[in-house]
């Protein structure tokens, strides 16, 4: 039976059963992507017929989806600061948590004109685009080690703000020659490798590049700043994402760094998610 409606209860209850809770919401998301069919016209139209290639389509992502692979791999997209961006297999799905890093980041390069701005740890991009959209005058880079995840970055960025500058490279062994950064955002690897095979199953998809932050989870947190305070103007900002126990590791590391004005931003959760300092000198814009 090619009945919309038949079809797609049999779809959610397949996605009710491999333990989706928003089940409904994610075939609806399937059926717009990939047969054109909005949740309104499937309200108003239950009789409509699909063809056997949009049937075929829809079972195959559902099986992917009953697997444990995460919804936005399917779509082949998700949503930051209300944009979207690509994504799929090799690059990590951008989090809402991310926000806090990027809000801070604006609102630190407030007054500053034309910031130079180095998002380390790009992924898909999504840090660095966003601030290049909203603060049209800043010059980003976009450094990424992940030749996977730096096509998606690539392809995110000529979307949304096509001179930003993208590089792939190690950002633990280079600044590639970056110099007079006013900002250095990161929101590096910073799981604890023992943690990653007890993380849900749907983060098991994502790329291990993209989570796996040593033994304990702050090595690159103990690099950044080595390589990178001397790429940052005096007064300069690095700002990273943490995760949630971190907070009190990172400040004493920027401390021990020689990074000034150190401090941590919770998220709307009310969990520690961002670590700020500056390099000593004077703050970009003050003046003398
Ligand atoms: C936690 S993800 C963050 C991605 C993106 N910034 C976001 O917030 O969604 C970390 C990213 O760092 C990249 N990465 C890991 N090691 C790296 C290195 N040494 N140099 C540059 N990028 C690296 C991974 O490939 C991954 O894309």
């Amino acid at each position: 039976m090619n009945r919309l409606e038949n079809r797609f209860s049999t779809w959610r209850q397949r996605l009710n059963r491999a333990g989706i809770t928003n089940a409904a919401n994610e075939v609806d998301l399937l059926l717009e992507t990939y047969c054109g069919i909005s949740k309104t016209m499937r309200l108003t139209h239950p009789d409509l017929l699909l063809t056997e290639d949009q049937i075929g389509q829809i079972q195959r992502l559902i099986a992917r989806r009953e697997a444990g692979e995460p919804l936005q791999y399917l779509l082949g997209c998700w949503f930051f600061y209300g944009r979207r961006f690509w994504v799929g297999p090799g690059v990590l799905i951008p989090r809402a948590d991310t926000e806090i890093l990027v809000e801070q980041a604006l609102a630190q390069l407030q007054g500053i004109p034309s910031p130079r701005v180095a998002d380390l740890c790009a992924g898909s991009g999504c840090v660095g685009i966003t601030v290049a959209c909203e603060r049209p005058d800043a010059q980003v880079f976009l450094l990424e080690v992940s030749s996977q995840a730096a096509a998606y970055c690539k392809k995110n960025k000529e979307e949304w703000a096509p001179r930003c500058q993208m590089i792939q490279a190690d950002v633990l062994c280079t600044t590639a020659g970056l110099e007079g950064l006013d900002a250095v955002l990161a929101n590096p690897p910073y799981i604890p490798t023992g943690d990653l095979t007890h993380l849900q199953q749907e983060v098991q998809w994502e790329p291990r590049l993209a989570l796996d932050g040593s033994e304990d989870g702050l090595s690159f947190y103990r690099q950044i700043p080595l390589l990178w305070n001397e790429a940052l103007k005096p007064g300069g900002l690095l700002a990273v994402e943490i995760g949630f126990d971190q907070a009190q590791a990172v400040c004493a590391i920027f401390q021990s760094c020689g990074l000034v004005q150190v401090r941590t931003v919770q998220d709307y959760g009310g969990n520690d998610r961002v670590v700020l300092g500056r390099t000593p000198g004077l703050a970009p814009g003050q003046i003398e």
